[in-house]
């Protein structure tokens, strides 16, 4: 059973409104004062042109309701607020969560396809802070679609071409010995990278050379081909470092190369609709009249594509290969231009509706270091490996302060530091810009990784002291009536819904609050509540919703993309 329906279905009864509407209308009050959950009426108030709280009350006094299901049902504002019959809660979050290591998964995504775009690193430049957050984000996001049933793909379209490699490959030519390329190459390759860009603005010959080894590369030239590869390898191999230290997994890697093959049917498609007019010897399309004041480049004046008719290719391929319902593209705002450009462009490709429709950049904010923005060009780097490593040292020294005898000291380091860096990401609604201050993202009692583990961790030391695991039957739903224990159960009952929510928003960071509104009200079930007690029948019911807590605590991070720890 399901509360929500439940409640839409008493109230479709008396109303010319669909069940399935009034039941994504339903929310859940912030204010548990505010009861279990809430029906705004300030929607309908528009349509039938009446106060909120008159329409409250009228669908209130004809609704027949069964204490049974809901305790009661009260007026406040605009709002009708339900409060569900406790006793009916308790057993309903109990039986659900009995034995089921995966709880709040479902299958409402079966039989639809969703591509998520995500962590899409540059070749040959670093992996930046940036690429941080979309590997997080999106990573987050593929979780939990999975979880829910969707058919995901995750893709890492590596930026693995255009015209930085002609200039690259000019770098390599002029001074690749003097470079240590295959011992640092990120760093040397960067290094290497600044100096040809200044070599261009100092000599347009130079940057004319460049251009031609793009040409060059795009045309399967042998020797560009070999030193790219080169490039991406190496790179490749330093960025599996980051990956393997984050979990992180991808289904597919082609990158913008991938599409070399497949930009000529688009440009081809485009040439067609007579939209493509020529500027300055480029060829681009005008979107002013879509309000879109920069025109969409498809092909330079030297002839080489971009960015922009790659991503084409590959919406164009996507939506042949995987017949996307939904089609995320997770990527720091500053490339919210160039999504809307393609996907305005991308409705003069002929697909079917849907593939635009399923379109979606999921764009999120900067992070800011107390030094500042970082650019490649001026090589002002944070190695995104160095900061993951330091954050696993800086867990291990809080460790051994907190805890000197724990064993496998190593192994919790890395969950915690790791963990702490992927919840920072995650956090904040994904749009704001993020300050990263060590002290805070390490904080054990902040709204942090390690506090969602640290309560984790209490929850199985809870168990051991109890040293049993009751069975379901040994419950008795009256033990766990108070305001602490259903403030629990009915967070509980609502995981799922935080899933489905976050699919809707593609807002991991709804999920990540939902953690920490839990693990805060573990905290005051703890503290307020005996758990071990002389009442075994008390002591039962409450072991056995702190080792519900715990379950739900590790699928919900898990799903973020941490790992918990069961000491700390
Ligand atoms: N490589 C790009 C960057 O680092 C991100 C690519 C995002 N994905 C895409 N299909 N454009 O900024």
């Amino acid at each position: 059973m399901k509360f929500k329906q439940e409640i839409a279905n008493l109230m479709a009864k008396n109303m010319p409104i669909d069940t399935k509407e009034l039941e994504s209308y339903i929310e859940i009050p912030k204010d548990s004062k505010n009861g279990d959950f809430a029906f705004p009426c300030f929607r309908l108030a528009k349509e039938l042109k009446k106060a909120p709280q008159q329409i409250a009350n009228e669908i209130k006094d004809k609704m027949e309701i069964d204490n049974k299901v809901i305790e009661k049902v009260e007026v406040l504002g605009g709002y009708l607020n339900f409060y569900i019959n406790k006793q009916l809660l308790t057993k309903k979050v109990l039986t659900q969560i009995e034995n089921n290591e995966q709880y709040g998964k479902s299958k409402i995504g079966e039989g639809k396809n969703i591509v998520i775009d995500y962590s899409s690193p540059n070749i040959a430049k670093p992996f930046h802070i940036g690429h941080l957050r979309s590997t997080v984000i999106g990573g987050a996001l593929y979780n939990i679609y999975k979880y829910l049933g969707y058919h995901t793909t995750g893709i890492n379209h590596l930026g693995d071409y255009g015209t930085q490699f002609g200039k690259l490959i000019e770098g390599y030519k002029l001074w690749g010995k003097e470079y240590h390329i295959e011992k640092d190459p990120i760093n040397e390759l960067t290094k290497m990278y600044i100096r040809i860009n200044q070599a261009c603005k100092e000599d347009e010959k130079v940057l004319e050379q460049c251009r031609e080894n793009f040409k060059k590369l795009e045309q399967k030239d042998e020797d560009c081909t070999k030193i790219w590869e080169k490039f991406k390898t190496l790179s490749l191999k330093e960025f599996q470092k980051v990956y393997d230290l984050l979990g992180s997994h991808f289904d597919s890697w082609n990158g913008e190369a991938f599409y070399s093959d497949k930009m000529q049917e688009v440009i081809e498609i485009l040439e067609k609709t007579g939209k493509i007019i020529e500027s300055q010897g480029a060829k681009i399309i005008d979107l002013e009249e879509q309000g879109i004041d920069t025109p969409c480049i498809i092909e330079k004046s030297n002839g080489s594509t971009t960015y922009a008719t790659r991503d084409l290719a590959a919406i164009l391929y996507r939506s042949r290969t995987y017949d996307y319902d939904k089609a995320l593209y997770l990527t720091s705002y500053e490339q919210v231009l160039h999504f809307k450009q393609i996907f305005e462009v991308a409705k003069l490709l002929g697909m079917d509706e849907k593939y635009i429709k399923g379109l979606n950049h999921v764009p999120f904010g900067m992070v800011l270091l107390p030094t500042g923005k970082m650019s490649t060009r001026e090589g002002n780097i944070i190695k995104l490996e160095d900061l993951l490593t330091e954050a696993i040292q800086r867990a291990k020294k809080i460790i051994e302060g907190k805890n000197p005898s724990l064993e496998s000291k190593e192994g919790v380091a890395k969950k915690v530091g790791i963990g702490a860096v992927i919840f920072n990401d995650l956090a904040n609604s994904r749009i704001k810009d993020e300050v990263f201050d060590w002290n805070q993202i390490l904080n054990f009692q902040g709204e942090t990784g390690p506090y969602i583990q640290y309560t984790y961790v209490r929850t199985k030391s809870v168990l051991e002291k109890a040293g049993y695991l009751p069975k379901i039957e040994q419950i008795k739903e009256e033990n766990l009536l108070d305001e602490y224990s259903q403030n629990i159960l009915k967070r509980i009952d609502s995981f799922e819904d935080v899933l489905i929510q976050v699919t809707q928003k593609d807002e991991p960071s709804i999920l990540a609050r939902y953690l920490i509104d839990l693990a805060k009200a573990f905290s005051s079930f703890y503290n307020e509540n005996k758990i071990i007690t002389e009442e075994k029948e008390l002591q039962d019911a409450r072991v056995y919703l702190t080792a519900s807590v715990g379950k739900v605590l590790k699928i919900g991070a898990n799903l973020l993309g941490m790992e918990m720890p069961d000491k700390m």
